[in-house]
């Protein structure tokens, strides 16, 4: 019997076009896919298309006795330009086989060798472009890589060359514009009623026009090879007056122009999303980018990439497979069974079914690509390993007789171009914290993706570009530009470089830089992934940076991993540097892992050590008093020194600092719904709704990082103690990096140095002293701030200015996201802990946090900077839904928890099996309901209440307690296969980690350290935690 292939709830006589989104339709099939697995159905106005999604399937659909290629809706309506053109021909059109076998030749490996020269000389174009450029210039390789590859198609297979040679022009070619647009409005129009279409008259007209420009271009092109026929014989030349034995005719005129226009659209916008995505990816991926630029140093070095080169670059091969496989250009081909059949032995299709594969998840299967599928490993496609997939796992061509036939072209294009670029260029990305944003036309590539081009083996070169989300949040460069302009050009150089994720090294960093005229010094600050293999020698060079799970901060992954990979032992002769290492006691085992690394891999290299490695920790009372010791040791001055100067001015009210907001790179979210989820006088739980910004996606792990506001109560504090009118802006004009600070951080000793220092009366000073002389009971501990101190001690005189210039920059927070993007992809929620209790200095003032109280206050409709941050490999659910979840987790820990069971929910509910997960959650009292998860079957609810004791707890007061007692239940989910997820504070983590391990010592017969190891080793891809603070 036929098994009904699922499909989500359609609307009467539409279907599903409300289902697909319009922008970005890939996107709406893959969480379809991932809802309802390896096959479904829509319906769009009466048309029935079915979409396969597995390995299985598609090996099944590429048996072309069975199967061929079909003409879908959308390119039914592109034939409206390319008609029967290669790629949207009928199968059986006459003109389709007359242009295959006239073409086959030009697309040999030899006839591609023969092409050498003029891919040679576009390329050069874009290198010469990139160099004169400079590497200030963001570069949009999307676009960069769109007009070298249609330069490239147009030179080598059309001797078509002046009209082009746009590389340097701001504007893409109208070509490309035209040609995209109407690839769009013709995908659009195949989801659109006749009637409506009739009705949008000026869409209609731009329609005509693009395809106008497109065709205009094929006749000229035509027209001047005709009036101009090249010396040596192109594809043109081919068509114009091949004859094709077996027709024994030529193709006409209409048919030539067809062809023209695919091979202008086919040849060129595949490719350039070929070499975007595989950009996208090395810069992801440091390891493989510094193994591929090994290869081409050792390999082709600095004379030009000749003919002989193609194809002998194995790594290069290895990352443009792998980038083809995570990253395929054409996503979905699509294919018809000849007569009724039976596909995977148990769904049956009509003759004539439209059959979408769904080659990006099919790419991503973890039948054939294992559970790492979606992690970027050029090595899997190394030594034999391509040559022994299965057959038809890796489809970016597409299959048989209709595969694509400009495959050895973009090859040996792309090789060229990679080889080219990475002998010339160290390439960054404009913001390290990119995640993948695709676009769509007929093809799809990274979006809003954007890079700088460094040329290698030169000076250093640093710059002001805004990398780490701060500064990417907070605009600084303007500010620091001021900065440099203040110093004297007669001041020595000094290079201050960091590699952080949430702005508290990066503050540091502004810190040094800050005060570096001051001691002489013309400071220059980057990011450390800015400077890969140019350590400065003419100046001192000051690192600070952090740890994340012992690896470097997002912007520092490029610099860490060149480092790890030095050889020589005097590679940083002539450097002089000195570390400072942002860490968190909490991470026993890696603790200051990174800037300790960083500091033996300079100093046992050549490098000479200025000071010793500062390190700080995070959760230590002297965190920013060690900084201020190390800062002094590098500058040689002592902490009694006044802060340095900032110039004020106040400035009336204006939406200045809101619209400087809002021109961020990270986007602009909305409130949907905010609800609060605890009973009225326990601490305040929240669950907010966000709409995201426009392209922006996630997965259910993943954070969200907010940009806060301080809140308006602390704000107004600090104005009355200094005086300032309610309606007044302040204008900061100085090397401060932003307007933006916190006002809430404990005062460090320096800073009670500076109060001191301030004029103060008897009893003023008296009272600062003994702050300073109690430190770490009277100010750190009861984190008593700045602000706090100036309102208990009225008689310090502090300038405003002064104040300013000791708080350090606004820091975003994260969050992990709460819910999966099957249940919304457009929308996420967040569980939120309120801060807001009485302050621990026992001052009358309650200690309100920052973010978690400036999103406590946000209604619906209210607009949020913000950005999805990705979560690590492992904190996302796994693919493979037989895989039961056991989930540990206690208050808002609870967030990613929530996402994982909305997803498996979502899942079943489209009628896939789903395995149980346990949850075992820790909190006060009873809160959010579970119950409908628990009635599904798709989870089994453990709970500890620390304040509450209801029977459901079984006594349990913290969710280790709950593990302990549920030890049974918890082995046989480790027999099931299952996987682990731990979230909330580090204690909880670390008291969750120690039952586990007792688990394991009784259940072996081991001693605890035994234990461990065997626990850290077994669980290394099946452990995953995630830890708040
Ligand atoms: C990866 C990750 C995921 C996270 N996910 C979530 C999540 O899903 N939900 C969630 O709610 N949070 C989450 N957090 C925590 C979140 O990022 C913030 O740290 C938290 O909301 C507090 O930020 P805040 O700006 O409100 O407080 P801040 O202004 O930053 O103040 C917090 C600081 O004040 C201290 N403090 C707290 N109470 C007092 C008091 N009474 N008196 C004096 N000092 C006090 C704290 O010890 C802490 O050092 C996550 C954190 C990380 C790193
Ligand atoms: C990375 C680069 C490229 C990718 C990923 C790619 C992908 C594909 C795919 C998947 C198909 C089959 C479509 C289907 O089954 O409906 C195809 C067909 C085709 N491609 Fe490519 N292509 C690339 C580069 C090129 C280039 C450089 C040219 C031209 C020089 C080209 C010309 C064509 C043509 C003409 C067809 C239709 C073949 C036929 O049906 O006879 N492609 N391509
Ligand atoms: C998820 C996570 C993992 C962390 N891992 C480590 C670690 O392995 N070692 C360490 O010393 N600190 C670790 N920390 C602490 C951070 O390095 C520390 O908070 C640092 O100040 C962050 O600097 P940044 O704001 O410049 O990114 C971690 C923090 C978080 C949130």
């Amino acid at each position: 019997m036929s098994t009904p292939i699922p499909s989500p709830p359609a609307i009467p006589f539409l279907g599903h076009i409300h289902t697909i989104d319009k922008q970005l339709p890939i996107a709406s099939i893959r969480l379809l896919a991932q809802k309802y697995g390896e096959i479904f159905q829509l319906n769009v106005l009466g048309d029935t298309r079915f979409y396969i999604s597995t390995y299985a399937l598609l090996n099944e659909v590429c048996d072309d006795k069975r199967f061929e290629k079909k003409i879908n809706a959308n390119l039914l309506q592109a034939r409206g330009a390319v008609s029967d053109g290669l790629f949207t021909a009928q199968p059986g059109e006459e003109n389709w086989g007359i242009a295959h076998r006239l073409l086959m030749p030009c697309f040999s490996p030899t006839g591609i060798l023969d092409m050498y020269d003029g891919m040679m000389d576009v390329v050069s174009q874009l290198t010469m472009k990139w160099e004169r450029f400079g590497p200030q210039d963001c570069i949009d390789p999307a676009a960069d890589f769109t007009r070298l590859t249609l330069d490239a198609i147009c030179l080598c297979a059309m001797s078509y060359r002046w009209a082009f040679q746009r590389m340097c022009k701001e504007e893409p070619h109208p070509f490309a514009s035209a040609m995209s647009d109407f690839l769009v409005e013709s995908g659009l129009r195949a989801n659109r009623l006749s009637i409506v279409q009739a009705m949008m008259p000026s869409t209609n007209a731009k329609y005509e026009e693009d395809r106008n420009t497109m065709t205009k271009l094929a006749q000229d092109i035509l027209d001047d090879h005709r009036a101009h026929p090249p010396k040596q014989p192109d594809l043109i030349s081919r068509m114009v007056s091949g004859i094709d034995k077996e027709a024994g005719r030529g193709l006409p005129d209409s048919s030539i122009m067809a062809n023209l226009l695919t091979f202008l659209v086919a040849g060129h916008e595949t490719t350039s999303g070929m070499l975007t995505f595989a950009t996208y990816y090395l810069l992801k991926n440091p390891e493989a980018m510094r193994k591929l630029r090994e290869e081409i140093d050792t390999m082709v070095g600095d004379r030009p990439p000749s003919k002989k080169d193609v194809n002998k670059l194995p790594y290069l091969l290895a990352v443009m497979r792998e980038s083809l496989r995570l990253g395929p250009p054409a996503s979905l081909r699509t294919t018809s069974p000849k007569e009724e059949t039976i596909l995977g032995g148990k769904y049956t299709l009509g003759k004539g079914a439209t059959i979408n594969c769904n080659i990006y998840a099919i790419h991503r299967d973890p039948a054939v690509w294992g559970d790492d599928a979606e992690l970027f490993r050029p090595e899997r496609m190394l030594d034999g390993k391509f040559e022994a997939l299965p057959p038809n796992a890796w489809q970016p061509f597409g299959f048989g007789m209709r595969a694509c036939i400009g495959r050895a072209f973009s090859w040996q294009e792309v090789q060229l171009t990679m080889i080219s670029i990475f002998q010339r260029f160290d390439l960054v990305m404009r913001d390290p914290t990119y995640e993948l944003e695709l676009k769509q036309t007929l093809t799809i590539k990274p979006h809003n993706f954007f890079i700088h081009a460094i040329p290698r083996k030169d000076r250093p070169r640093l710059l002001h570009i805004p990398s780490g989300p701060t500064a990417q949040a907070t605009r600084g460069e303007e500010k620091r530009s001021a900065a440099f302009a203040t110093a004297s050009k007669d001041m020595k150089p000094l290079y201050v470089l960091y590699g952080s994720n949430t702005g508290t090294s990066e503050s540091f960093a502004q810190r040094l830089v800050s005060a570096a005229p001051s001691h002489g010094f013309r400071a220059t600050m980057e990011t450390l992934d800015k400077v890969t293999e140019y350590l400065p020698t003419n100046g001192p060079v000051l690192i600070v940076t952090a740890s994340y799970e012992g690896q470097p901060a997002d912007n520092a992954r490029h610099f860490v991993n060149y480092l790890e990979n030095i050889k020589a032992s005097d590679a940083f002769k002539g450097v002089n540097y000195s570390v400072f290492g942002c860490g968190n006691r909490d991470w026993t085992t890696t603790y200051q892992r990174i800037p300790k690394l960083i500091d033996d891999i300079l100093g046992g290299h050549g490098a000479n050590r200025l000071a010793p490695r500062g390190e700080g920790d995070v959760s230590g009372a002297e965190f920013f008093d060690t900084f201020d010791q190390w800062e002094n040791t590098e500058y040689g001055t002592s902490t009694e020194e006044a802060a340095p100067a900032l110039n004020i001015k106040t400035v009336s009210t204006g939406t200045a600092r809101a619209e400087r907001l809002r021109q961020r790179d990270m986007g602009l979210g909305t409130v949907v719904d905010t609800k609060v989820l605890t009973a009225s006088g326990a601490p305040i739980k929240m669950h907010i709704e966000f709409k995201l910004s426009e392209g922006a996606t996630y997965r259910a792990g993943d954070y969200l990082a907010i940009l806060p506001k301080n809140p308006d109560r602390i704000v107004h504090r600090a104005m009355a103690r200094f005086g300032l009118q309610e309606d007044m802006e302040i204008e900061l004009d100085s090397s401060s990096p932003t307007g933006y600070v916190e006002l809430q951080q404990p005062a460090r000793t320096r800073d009670l140095d500076i109060l001191l220092q301030a004029k103060n009366s008897k009893a003023s000073k008296a009272a600062l002293k003994d702050l300073k002389a109690n430190y770490t009971n009277k100010v750190f501990g009861p984190r008593l701030s700045v602000l706090d101190i100036l309102e208990d001690n009225k008689a310090i005189d502090l300038p405003l200015s002064t104040f300013l210039t000791m708080l350090p920059a606004m820091r975003i927070r994260q969050y992990s996201i709460s819910s999966s993007p099957l249940w919304d992809a457009e929308h996420v929620t967040l569980t939120l802990s309120v801060v807001n209790a009485p302050a621990r200095s026992g001052r009358k003032e309650k200690f309100l946090g920052v973010a978690s109280t400036f999103l406590a206050g946000l209604r619906p409709g209210d607009k949020v900077q913000l950005a999805v941050r990705a979560a690590s490999a492992a904190f996302h659910p796994p693919q493979d839904l037989t895989v039961p979840l056991v989930m540990v987790c206690a208050g808002s820990g609870l967030a990613p928890m929530r996402g994982f069971l909305q997803e498996r929910a979502e899942q079943k509910k489209a009628g896939r099996e789903v395995a149980t997960s346990l949850l075992f959650y820790g909190c006060r009292a009873p809160g959010e309901d579970s119950s409908t998860w628990e009635q599904m079957g798709i989870v089994d609810v453990r709970v500890a209440f620390s304040r509450c004791d209801v029977e459901r707890a079984k006594g349990c007061k913290y969710v280790q307690d709950r593990i302990a007692l549920d030890k049974e239940d918890i082995v046989k989910s480790f027999r099931a296969g299952a996987k682990y997820y731990v979230c909330g504070s580090s204690k909880m983590a670390a008291g969750a980690k120690q039952v586990f391990i007792r688990f394991v010592q009784e259940t072996k017969n081991l001693d605890e350290a035994a234990a461990t190891e065997l626990f850290t080793k077994g669980l290394q891809d099946r452990y995953a935690t995630d830890v708040f603070e």
